[in-house]
């Protein structure tokens, strides 16, 4: 039975399966591109007017060939009349319509080039998925990327066919004053019967992935940007009526995002307008269409009262990283979707190191790690591992993941280390001159950097083509006056790929001297082999005195394991000399794994373990220290989360019980607060900053630092610090500040939680971003009762659980966040979970497909929720009208 199962498994992904070794350029190109919207919600018409030329290089052509079909993608759409130069072929033999699209013979083909003229209706109102022409509210939007078009008008919807575009839309004035689409703006006006037009040209050819159209009653945030050539953009940010006082900071952003890319990349804004639009519902976090960036409104709205320090944050580096795709995936497109992280990947680096620059470098990169970490090296070591480029898939819609983006953006980061800042900033210049207007691969991004530096990369390219997290083991030896390191890489299997090469490893090495001095600085050693030996020599020190320590890895200079055993003295030297704050703040991370690790593993039940003093001891020493950055600090401060605990005690070779880890996390935290009390009290009493709020990097920094040394306080329980969370949950002036103390309370199980629970949901029931996080703090709660707590919060009116944030502020977050609930022993967080995604996949596979991720761990755990975890993955799986989204990261899920 099982046998039978898994062959018609195998059938059904051998058919619907995209391979990278079966691309063929596209048989007819397109030069022109002219849409006519007419917008209703029922009944969308698009009469789309293509003008195709046979493609020189592509399948179909050769002298005394017979013209190629022309094949064009469309989903659920309802032809009207197709015509081509004008001859009708909506009832041709020659047409051939499917569920996938339409095939017009050659036979029906006047020659090499052609305008096909058609005429389609789609209705937006039904389209739950969200992709497509949909409705948020009465705001007509689209989404393209990466299929969607097709379920707009029939096309070649694939990246590599380019054009630029003119879109007519047309609809009543009265529901859309707003008509907006890619490029610059035309021709608008008034029609009869209450409706108007607006006309958009984008000059720049692309890709239909980056069209965009949005209607609806909107207003306009507005400024200005001069460029660096002294071209004159009108930057415009359009939110609902309402919403116009939460606009300044993406505003903001957007003007240091459009500044940061002509200074660090010589990159200048090309059209004359540049437009985002925040809309409510929304798959993922914003789209990078030419010249009309669509967000979800949650990283674009912000005020002191609503938005949190982390909210800003986001929005900042997400307006930077969307504006950024116009030269890194717009301008430059990716040939097929295999090409992925080339768009991706170099436009989560850049985004990251503006971040870095525009704040503190240390905190940012800590904060890159940790998600890195949290969210990749998880893939990377679960069933549903890919390398940064894969060979194939099955819904293209699963593939923008954190390998692609976040791991992506870790080779990028490698490789300008390798070469350097000088020939990195010239192998872009190179990049974007070779290759502007086009759609390109990943090896022709490192085809630039060979060419301007010499270097064969083909050995670095594995970075991009073997999946899984290489470890590296370290030994050292001291003698003799030489410091010997041995480094040993292993890259584990995964899915489809059992033997891995050596892969070069870029490791920034620095040596601490026993008295605390930088014994040797910072440099960069590049690891090809399976095995390297490396001497070093140090005159300066006592041959004979205790060993240096070496600080490997500094700034986190390889996605990589790294497998050592650090003794307590080696610790304690790096923890509070190290230079670089990245290996700092590892060395206090490691302490406290390795706590948590012993804790939630030894014999004593967790809860009665002692938890070392010199640990409770060195972490109040570093979040003193009035020398290093409040975020800094902050991020000292944090303790690990449950998974990661379960990540590292998997690593070890053991199974992971999430009840023994968070009563491990939670002794330590309490006897943190415990026997740090006077120091943190001084931080919560001294960090906050005075006046208005602001949202700049350093008043963040306090508030994170404040909020952090409460937390241990809270956990020990004693009424005086509950109080205190309460009186800053009761005057808190700023989000940061209000939410920070509701969870607190809601997690620790405050008797005084409800009363401010019920308090907040009063003050806020009609904004929708912050209810969203009311429902995300009780849905993370670890306690006891916590399924019955997420059931209560699926039954409350306001869980409009089809809106993807309001289902991921509490599935989401209840799967995700909520280890002690999800895991339950019983199973009925799993179940409650399954059932949810369930419910959503019939409407929304993206977004149902994207949270059932939160079982790709499931072989972490022992064998009685490893079984439950599977049963419930089988039962979705075993749904027939299951979408192909789902099903296909539940059964790799399973597979694997
Ligand atoms: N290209 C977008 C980005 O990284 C992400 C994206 C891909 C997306 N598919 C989407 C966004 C679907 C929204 C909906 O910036
Ligand atoms: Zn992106």
């Amino acid at each position: 039975m099982r046998a039978e199962i898994d062959a018609a498994a195998a059938v059904r992904t051998e058919d619907q399966t995209t391979r990278l070794a079966d691309y063929r350029p596209p048989a007819w190109l397109i030069d022109e591109v002219r849409l006519d919207i007419d917008l209703a919600p029922r009944a969308t018409r698009v009469r789309a007017r293509i003008a195709f030329r046979l493609n020189p290089e592509g399948a179909g052509s050769g002298a005394g060939v017979a013209l190629p079909p022309l094949a064009l993608d469309g989903k659920k759409l309802t032809l009207v009349s197709a015509s081509v130069d004008d001859a009708d072929v909506t009832a041709s033999p020659f047409l051939t319509l499917s569920a996938e699209g339409l095939v017009l013979a050659a036979g029906a083909l006047p020659g090499e080039a052609f305008t096909w003229d058609c005429t389609v209706e789609v209705d937006p109102e039904s389209n739950t998925e969200l992709e497509g022409l949909y409705l948020s509210g009465d705001m007509f939007c689209t989404q393209c990327e990466a299929e969607g078009f097709r379920k707009i008008t029939y096309y070649s919807d694939r990246p590599d066919v380019m054009a630029p575009f003119t879109v007519r839309l047309e609809g009543p004035v009265e529901t859309c004053p707003i008509l907006l689409s890619n490029g610059n703006p035309g021709a608008a006006g008034l029609l009869p019967d209450g409706r108007h037009f607006a006309e958009w040209h984008d000059p720049f050819p692309k890709p239909a992935y980056l069209f965009a159209a949005v209607a609806g009653n909107l207003v306009a945030h507005r400024d200005t940007f001069t460029t660096m050539s002294g071209r004159n953009a009108a930057l415009t940010l359009w939110v609902r009526p309402g919403d116009e006082g939460k606009c300044a900071y993406a505003m903001d952003a957007l003007k240091r995002s459009m500044a940061w890319d002509e200074r660090a990349y010589g990159r200048e804004y090309d059209l004359d307008v540049f437009q985002i639009v925040a809309v409510s519902d929304f798959n993922m976090g914003a789209m990078e269409n030419k010249g009309l960036n669509i967000f979800n409104s949650k990283y674009v709205l912000a005020s002191p009262e609503t938005a949190t320090d982390v909210d800003y944050e986001l929005i900042e580096g997400i307006v930077a990283h969307e504006y950024f795709h116009n030269w890194t995936g717009n301008r430059i497109t990716c040939r097929d979707w295999f090409q992925l992280c080339l768009k991706e990947g170099l436009t989560v680096f850049r985004d990251q190191a503006f971040t870095e620059d525009e704040r503190s470098a240390a905190v940012a990169r800590i904060d890159q790690v940790k998600a890195l970490r949290a969210r990749q090296f998880t893939e990377d070591a679960g069933p549903l591992a890919h390398p940064v480029r894969p060979e194939s898939y099955v819904e293209i819609n699963n593939f923008y993941t954190a390998t692609v983006y976040e791991k992506g953006a870790e080779v990028i980061r490698m490789l300008k280390l390798l070469v350097g800042d000088d020939d990195y900033r010239r192998a872009l210049d190179l990049y974007f001159e070779r290759h502007d207007g086009q759609a390109c691969t990943i090896e022709q991004f490192r085809q630039c950097f060979e060419d301007v530096t010499g270097r064969d990369l083909s050995q670095f390219a594995l970075w991009w083509h073997q999946a899984g997290t290489p470890r590296l083991s370290v030994e050292t030896r001291w003698q003799g006056g030489v410091l010997t390191l041995t480094l040993r890489q292993h890259i584990p299997a995964t899915p489809g790929q059992a033997e891995k090469a050596p892969m070069v490893i870029p490791v920034a090495l620095g040596v601490i001297g026993p008295d605390g001095r930088e014994a040797a600085e910072t440099h960069i050693i590049e690891i090809t082999t399976e095995e390297t030996v490396l001497d070093l020599p140090l005159p300066d020190l006592d041959p004979g005195g205790p060993a240096p320590v070496p600080s490997l890895l500094r700034h986190f200079s390889a996605p990589v394991i790294l497998e050592r055993t650090v003794e307590a003295a080696e610790r304690a030297l790096v923890l509070a000399h190290d230079t670089d704050p990245f290996n700092r703040w590892e060395a206090g991370r490691r302490y406290a794994l390795d706590i948590a690790h012993a804790l939630a593993t030894g014999a004593a039940a967790p809860e009665g373990a002692a938890v070392p003093e010199a640990w409770c001891e060195a972490l109040a020493q570093l979040a003193g220290d009035a020398a290093l950055d409040p975020a800094f600090r902050a991020l000292a401060l944090e303790l690990p989360g449950n998974d990661e605990v379960a990540a590292d005690i998997v690593a070890r070779g053991g199974l992971a019980d999430p009840d023994r880890i968070h009563a491990a996390l939670r002794a330590m935290r309490r006897r943190l607060g415990e026997r740090a009390g006077e120091v943190l009290l001084g931080l919560y009493e001294t960090m906050r900053p005075e006046g208005p709020y602001s949202p700049d990097a350093e008043s963040a920094g306090r508030r994170a630092l404040a909020n952090r040394a409460l937390a241990p306080l809270v956990a020990t329980g004693e009424a005086t610090h509950l109080a205190r969370a309460e009186a800053q949950f009761d005057g808190a002036s700023n989000m940061t500040d209000s939410i920070g103390a509701l969870a607190l309370l809601v997690h620790h199980g405050a008797p005084g939680a409800t009363a401010c629970v019920e308090a907040f949901r009063q003050r806020w029931a009609e904004d929708e971003l912050v209810m969203d996080k009311w429902f995300a703090v009780q849905a993370t709660a670890p306690l006891p009762d916590a399924v019955a707590r997420a059931r209560a919060l699926t039954e409350d009116p306001a869980f409009v659980w089809q809106r993807p944030n309001r289902f991921r502020s509490v599935v989401g977050a209840f799967a995700m966040g909520n280890p002690v609930g999800f895991h339950s022993l019983d199973g009925s967080g799993y179940r409650f979970t399954a059932d949810w995604l369930l419910r959503l996949d019939a409407l929304n596979p993206q977004t149902a497909a994207r949270v059932s991720g939160c079982f790709e761990s499931w072989k972490r755990y022992d064998e009685a929720r490893r079984g439950l975890m599977q049963a419930e993955m089988q039962r979705i799986a075993a749904t027939p009208s299951l979408s192909k989204n789902t099903r296909e990261i539940v059964e790799r899920m399973l597979a694997g």
